[in-house]
C-alpha cells in the first residue's frame, strides 16, 4: 500500500457551468475515491481548479463580446461554488491564472527545453489575413477526414473523435472571421512523443518504466487501455507545445523567439494539478514534492474518456521527460452520460446544470448524487432520465434507506425512550438476509464487516456503482430485519427478543452513517446528528468501525440517547419532474392527452407552389448574439450562411438567452427585404415553431448539417 495519495479531477474550462456530464464523469467518481480514502484513515491530497487558459476561453469571450478574463473570472467563482454545493470536496480549488501556476509551467518548460525534450521548427501554420491571427485547435473548422462532419475542430473531431490537426481538415474555415486561412511560416516547440512512444508503450501495457513495476495494468479500465494503444498503434508524433496567442501561459521571454508565443494549453493544464498542490503546500504548512516526486505517493487522474490521451500519454511523456516527477498509478477515466437519449450538448441546452439542480432542490443533493452513481459511465456511455431519478430517489432513498433509518429510531424512541437497550446476545431472532434464517447478534455484526470490505475493494477498483449497491444492500437487508421479526407484533410478547433486534437494527443505521458517506455525504451528517453519534471528522472513522465490528463489538453502546428522527429523504412528486423535462432544450414533445385537448390555428387560404417558391430558405448557424439595448424581445444574432455571415434581429429574446442560441442550428428565409429596427439592419428571418402556450421552437436541419443551402 502506498503511504500516500494524491488524486487530481481534471481542470474544467472555465467557460460555462458545470454539468450532470461533468460530475459522472469524473468529480463525483473522484470525491467518493477521496471520501473513501479519508475515512480509512490515509493521507490524501484531492487537487482540483479552473483551465483558464487556451481557445475554450477566448472563443467564448469573443462570442459574448467581452473578455477572457471577464470569462474566466466569472465562471471559476460559479464552478467552485456549484462544487462545494452538491459536496464535492477538494483540498484546495485553484486557478491556473494564479502567477504560482504561471511561474510552475515556465519553470517546466524550461526543464523540459534544458533537457532537450523539444524540437525547435518552422513550420506552415494556418493564419487568418481578416483577424490578423494564427489558427491553431479550436480556432479553425473544417470537414474531418476521417468521417466527413463539416463542423470538425483543427485540434479533434466530435463526432469520431479522431485527434486532428488543423493541416489534416478539408475546406478549412477560419472561426474567428469565416474567411479561409492562408498558410505562413511560424516558430514553435514541439515534444518529441515520437521518442517517448516506446517506453509509453511498455509503461501501458505492463505498469513497468525504467525497470520498476510502478502498476498493475490489470487495475486499469480496458477502454482506458484501448484508447491508449489505438494512439500507440498510429505512431506517435512530435507535438506542438507552443501557441501563436494573446491568452495563456507566456512561452519563458528571455528563450530566443519567444515573443508571442504562448504554451499549449494542455501542457499548462495539467501542470495546473502541481501549482494546485504547492498552493495546497504552502497555505498548510506541507511539503508539495513528497506529493510528486516521492515513489511512495500514489497519483490517481480523474477524467473524462475525451482527456484519455493527455493523462496517459501526453502528460506522462512530459512528467518523464522532465525527471523528477512520479507517473499515475491510475487513470480511471469514465465514459459519456448522455441525457433523456441525446448526447448532454451546451449549445442546444440539453443539459441538466448542477448549479440549477441545486438551486431548485435544495437539501436533496444527495438525489443527484446517488442516481449519477447508480447511472455513472464507468465502463460504456449510460443515460440520465428525469424519471429514472424520480424512481431511484422515491423507490430506493425514500422506501428503503429513509424508511429503514426512520422506522428504527421511531421504534426505539417509542420503546426505549430513544436510549439503546442493553441486549443478551445469545437470543435468536430471524436474520434479514435470508428469508427463514436465524440470525445471531455476533454473526451479523461480522457480516456488517464483510459487507464494508467488499464495499471498500469495489471504491479501491474504482467500481462505484457496485460498492453502492452494496451499501443499498446493507440498509434492505435491515428493512428485512424488521419485516420479519415484527418488533410491533412481538414486543409484548418477547421484549427481549425485540430489543436485540432493534439494537442490532441500530447497529446497522450507525454503519451505515458511515458506508453513505462518501456516496450521500449531506445524508451522512444528517444521519449522525439523528443518532447523536456526532459528525464524521473524514479521518479514520471507517477504519475505527471496522476495528470494532471485526473484535465483535457493537458501534453504538447500550444507554446511549439517540437523536430525533427527521426525514432523510423525501418523495419527488410527477409535477416537479415534469417541468424539469419540459425545460430541457425549449421543451418536450406534448404528450398524447395534452394533443387531445389543442386548439389548432385555422388554416390559411391555399397558395400555389410557386408562391412557396419564392422563399428562398437556407440553412445556417447563430455564431453570436446579443441583448439589444432598449428592447425587451430582440437577439441580435450573427448567422453563418456559408457564403456570407447575416446580421438578424430575431425575437425570441424573452424565450432564449443569448448564450443558449449560440451554436444552434436554424433555417433563415434569407430573401425577405432588409428591414431597419431600433437603428441596425436585419437582413433576414430565423423560422420557429410556436406551439399553443406560445413557446418558442428553433427549426433545424440535422446536427451537423453544412450552411447555406436551400430548403424545398
Ligand atoms: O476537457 C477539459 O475540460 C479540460 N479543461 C481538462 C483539463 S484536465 C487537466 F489537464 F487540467
Ligand atoms: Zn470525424
Amino acid at each position: 500500500m502506498k503511504k500516500r495519495y494524491l488524486v487530481t479531477a481534471a481542470l474544467p474550462y472555465a467557460n460555462g457551468p458545470l454539468h450532470i456530464g461533468h460530475l459522472a464523469g469524473a468529480y463525483l467518481p473522484a470525491d467518493i475515491y477521496v471520501r473513501y480514502l479519508r475515512l480509512m484513515g490515509r493521507e490524501v491530497v484531492f487537487v482540483c481548479g479552473s483551465d483558464e487558459h487556451g481557445a475554450a476561453i477566448t472563443v467564448k469571450a469573443r462570442k459574448e463580446g467581452t473578455t477572457p478574463q471577464a470569462v474566466v473570472d466569472q465562471y471559476h467563482t460559479v464552478l467552485k461554488d456549484t462544487f462545494e454545493k452538491i459536496g464535492i470536496d477538494f483540498d484546495i480549488y485553484h486557478r491556473t491564472s494564479a502567477p504560482i501556476h504561471h511561474e510552475t509551467s515556465q519553470d517546466f518548460f524550461r526543464k523540459l527545453l534544458q533537457k532537450g525534450a523539444f524540437l525547435e521548427e518552422t513550420t506552415e501554420q494556418y493564419f487568418d489575413e481578416v483577424a490578423g491571427q494564427f489558427l491553431a485547435d479550436r480556432y479553425i473548422v473544417g470537414t474531418c477526414p476521417v468521417c466527413a462532419n463539416p463542423e470538425a475542430y483543427g485540434d479533434q473531431c466530435e463526432k469520431c473523435g479522431s485527434a486532428l490537426s488543423p493541416t489534416d481538415l478539408i475546406d478549412p474555415k477560419s472561426m474567428l472571421s469565416g474567411s479561409v486561412p492562408v498558410k505562413r511560416p511560424t516558430k514553435h516547440w514541439f515534444l518529441r512523443l515520437d521518442q517517448h512512444e516506446a517506453w509509453l508503450r511498455e509503461w501501458i501495457n505492463t505498469g513497468v518504466a525504467d525497470g520498476k513495476q510502478l502498476h498493475n495494468p490489470a487495475d486499469w479500465k480496458n477502454h482506458v487501455l484501448g484508447q491508449c494503444n489505438s494512439w500507440l498503434d498510429q505512431g506517435l508524433q512530435p507535438r506542438a507545445m507552443t501557441r501563436d496567442l494573446d491568452w495563456g501561459v507566456d512561452v519563458p521571454q528571455e528563450i530566443p523567439g519567444a515573443e508571442g508565443k504562448k504554451l499549449y494549453v494542455w501542457l499548462d493544464a495539467p501542470i495546473g494539478y502541481i501549482s494546485a498542490t504547492r498552493q495546497w503546500a504552502l497555505d498548510n504548512g506541507k511539503d508539495w514534492e513528497t506529493y510528486w516526486k516521492n515513489d511512495d505517493t500514489a497519483l490517481v487522474h480523474f477524467i473524462g474518456k475525451d482527456n484519455i490521451v493527455f493523462h496517459c500519454l501526453i502528460f506522462p511523456a512530459i512528467l518523464k521527460a522532465h525527471g523528477d516527477y512520479i507517473l499515475p498509478v491510475n487513470v480511471p477515466a469514465n465514459q459519456f452520460l448522455n441525457l433523456e437519449g441525446r448526447k448532454l450538448s451546451t449549445s442546444k441546452n440539453w443539459a441538466v446544470w448542477v448549479h440549477e439542480y441545486c438551486a431548485e432542490f435544495k437539501g436533496q443533493e444527495d438525489a443527484l448524487r446517488y442516481n449519477m452513481v447508480k447511472k455513472m459511465p464507468e465502463q460504456a456511455d449510460s443515460e440520465f432520465t428525469w424519471k429514472g431519478f424520480q424512481e431511484t430517489n422515491n423507490n430506493e432513498l425514500v422506501n428503503n434507506l429513509a424508511n429503514f433509518v426512520n422506522r428504527v429510531l421511531v421504534l426505539s424512541h417509542k420503546y426505549y425512550a430513544g436510549i439503546v437497550p442493553a441486549i443478551n446476545p445469545d437470543l435468536d431472532f430471524k436474520s434479514g438476509w435470508e428469508t427463514d434464517k436465524t440470525g445471531s447478534y455476533d454473526q451479523e455484526l461480522s457480516l456488517l464487516y464483510g459487507k464494508l470490505r467488499e464495499m471498500g475493494t469495489e471504491i479501491e477498483r474504482f467500481n462505484f456503482r457496485e460498492a453502492l449497491r452494496i451499501v443499498m444492500e446493507i440498509s434492505g437487508a435491515g428493512n428485512a430485519l424488521l419485516q420479519f421479526n415484527e418488533p410491533w407484533k412481538t414486543v409484548k410478547d418477547t421484549p427481549e427478543t425485540v430489543k436485540v433486534v432493534l439494537n442490532l437494527a441500530l447497529q446497522y443505521v450507525a454503519v451505515l452513517s458511515v458506508a453513505i458517506r462518501p456516496f450521500l455525504p449531506f445524508s451522512a451528517n444528517r444521519l449522525r446528528k439523528m443518532l447523536n453519534l456526532g459528525l464524521l471528522r473524514d479521518k479514520g472513522d471507517l477504519l475505527a468501525i471496522l476495528n470494532e465490528l471485526v473484535e465483535g463489538n457493537p458501534i453504538v453502546l447500550p444507554n446511549h440517547a439517540l437523536g430525533q428522527s427527521e426525514h432523510l429523504f423525501s418523495r419527488i412528486p410527477d409535477e416537479v419532474i415534469e417541468a424539469q423535462i419540459a425545460k430541457l432544450g425549449g421543451g418536450a414533445p406534448a404528450t398524447a392527452s395534452a394533443a387531445e385537448k389543442t386548439t389548432y390555428e385555422p388554416m390559411k387560404d391555399t397558395i400555389q407552389y410557386d408562391d412557396f417558391a419564392k422563399m428562398d430558405i437556407r440553412t445556417g448557424k447563430i455564431l453570436t448574439a446579443e441583448k439589444m439595448e432598449k428592447s425587451k424581445k430582440l437577439l441580435k444574432l450573427s448567422v453563418d450562411l456559408g457564403f456570407e455571415t447575416r446580421t438578424i434581429l430575431s425575437g425570441i429574446a424573452e424565450h432564449f438567452s443569448p448564450e443558449e442560441v449560440v451554436g444552434q442550428q436554424v433555417l433563415v428565409l434569407a430573401n425577405l427585404a432588409p428591414r431597419p429596427m431600433m437603428g441596425v439592419e436585419s437582413q433576414g428571418m430565423i423560422l420557429m415553431a410556436e406551439n399553443e402556450e406560445g413557446k418558442l421552437s428553433f427549426v433545424s436541419p440535422a446536427t451537423g448539417w453544412p450552411n447555406g443551402f436551400g430548403v424545398k
